[in-house]
């Protein structure tokens, strides 16, 4: 059973009903609930073939030591199997586990009589009750047995548990067959391209900002709007050669641009910065793909943190994720970028977009790129992207037929879309609900067959 089977087995079991509920989908055909849980996510996200809500709910459920009843019987069950026809010396019976709370309920279930010490069946045949109470607890079978549930509840082996749940229902596109989607990121997506090094937070404002032709005087170069650091202040290492060419380009101008005609200073280029985007390391690596002869082409992708100086509210923190991506290759257009932006967010589950013109110091032309939201009905930023200026790629050496798309966007925003979630700080930060960290499906990077061996799927 791949994810897709299980896809069309729910949307098969949809059909002739007019809800489902995950929760007892999951229970009744013993699968993990979050595999389910994940399952609806990705239909959710072809299109319009179901409608989802998510709902709460106190359930009774086998506490562990219920659950091992399930299992073995229940103590004053597993007693009686022990009391041979002629009898038992009572302390040797007591020996066994649990033995004392077992007696209790089997005498006064008249299971036993005393006679003297000696402890004999006052019945032929018994049956485990208490052991086929909880396995119907269990299937979610029973409902209406309060007196029952209440008496397990004093033993301690049923709980209210809370479940946060799906209830599904038929969207207005609804089909029982699903075209195979890739809302899950698969290894083989990823080998196509290569992940950039982020691992450093720390960056100097010459590759956060120099390099990728951000005049100094740049409103997001204020600490209003970026972090500087006191300590190191500043980056000593920058490759010198190439920096005499940022110089030039942004002060007087080279490589048939006028550039922008200012004083560049070393000192401002030097200050080191937590960096504002993952552009910053895009930008490191471009120079090093341009120090390769002859220019080979090259992808390449990353995931990681940034930080800004924000106003915190609902849609803003001063850390975030940024995920990137950039393709460098002979005469690329901005068609082959609007392309591949379709490509990249279909496959998100995005097929909906909209560009719209925008200004990066570093792209030109840039676009925002939004998204259309069949939820909230309406367009939402999702990203920004564009093609890398002569002024930034000359400079590095790059040869002038070589065009570098690219495009950048918040891991944030789409999660938040995604899952319904419209604070930011219940997804990062010291308020996150570890519940909803546990109940909401992982992403994970290997083949879908292999994702439900990992869960422990069929
Ligand atoms: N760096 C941009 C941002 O932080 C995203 C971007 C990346 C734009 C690459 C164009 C090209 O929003």
């Amino acid at each position: 059973l791949t994810s897709s089977d299980l896809q069309e087995d729910i949307l098969s079991d949809l059909k002739y009903s007019d809800e489902l509920n995950t929760w007892t989908y999951a229970t009744k055909n013993n699968l993990d609930h979050q595999l389910v849980i994940g399952c609806i996510r990705s239909i959710q996200s072809i299109g319009d073939i179901i409608t989802v809500e998510q709902q709460t709910s106190k359930f009774v459920a086998p506490t562990d030591e219920g659950k091992l009843i399930i299992e073995n019987g229940s103590y004053e069950y597993r007693l009686y199997q022990a009391v041979p026809d002629t009898g038992i010396e009572h302390e040797a019976l007591m020996q066994l586990p649990n033995a004392a709370i077992g007696f209790n309920k089997a005498m006064s279930n008249k299971w036993f009589k005393l006679d003297k010490s000696i402890v004999r069946k006052n019945k032929t045949d018994v049956t485990d009750e208490v052991q086929s109470l909880l396995k119907s607890i269990q299937s979610m079978e029973l409902k209406d047995n309060q007196k029952e549930i209440s008496d397990l509840k004093k033993r301690k082996l049923v709980e209210d548990i809370v479940i946060n749940y799906l209830i599904v229902k038929k969207g207005p596109g609804f089909t029982t067959t699903v075209t195979k989607g890739e809302a899950d990121l698969t290894a083989d997506m990823i080998q196509k391209f290569t992940e950039m090094p982020t691992n450093n937070y720390v960056e100097s404002s010459f590759w956060n900002f120099d390099a990728l032709f951000t005049p100094q005087q740049h409103p997001a170069r204020d600490a209003h709007d970026t972090f500087f650091l006191s300590d190191p202040a500043k980056s000593v290492d920058l490759p010198m050669e190439y920096l005499e060419k940022v110089k030039q380009v942004h002060s007087t101008g080279a490589f048939g641009s006028i550039g922008y005609q200012y004083n560049w200073q070393l000192e401002e280029a030097q200050k080191n910065v937590l960096r504002t985007h993952t552009t910053a390391v895009s930008a490191r690596m471009l120079y090093k793909l341009a120090q390769n002869k002859p220019f080979t082409p090259a992808k390449y992708f990353s995931i990681d943190k940034v930080f800004r100086n924000e106003n915190l509210d609902a849609t803003h923190l001063a850390e975030f994720h940024q995920i990137e991506g950039l393709v460098a290759d002979y005469k690329l257009t901005l068609g082959d970028l609007i392309g591949l932006l379709y490509e990249f967010f279909r496959k998100l589950g995005m097929t909906k977009l909209r560009f719209k013109p925008a200004y990066n110091p570093y792209t030109e032309p840039s676009m925002e790129i939004f998204s259309y939201h069949e939820g909230l009905k309406k367009w939402i930023e999702v990203g920004n992207s564009g093609v890398f200026r002569p002024e930034m790629l000359l400079a590095m050496g790059f040869p002038e037929e070589v065009s570098v798309i690219a495009w950048g966007l918040s891991l944030e925003r789409p999660t938040m879309i995604l899952y319904g979630i419209d604070n930011i700080r219940d997804l990062i930060g010291p308020k996150v609900n570890l519940e909803m960290c546990r109940e909401n499906p992982l992403c994970r990077i290997m083949s879908t067959s292999d994702v439900y061996a990992v869960r422990g799927g069929k």
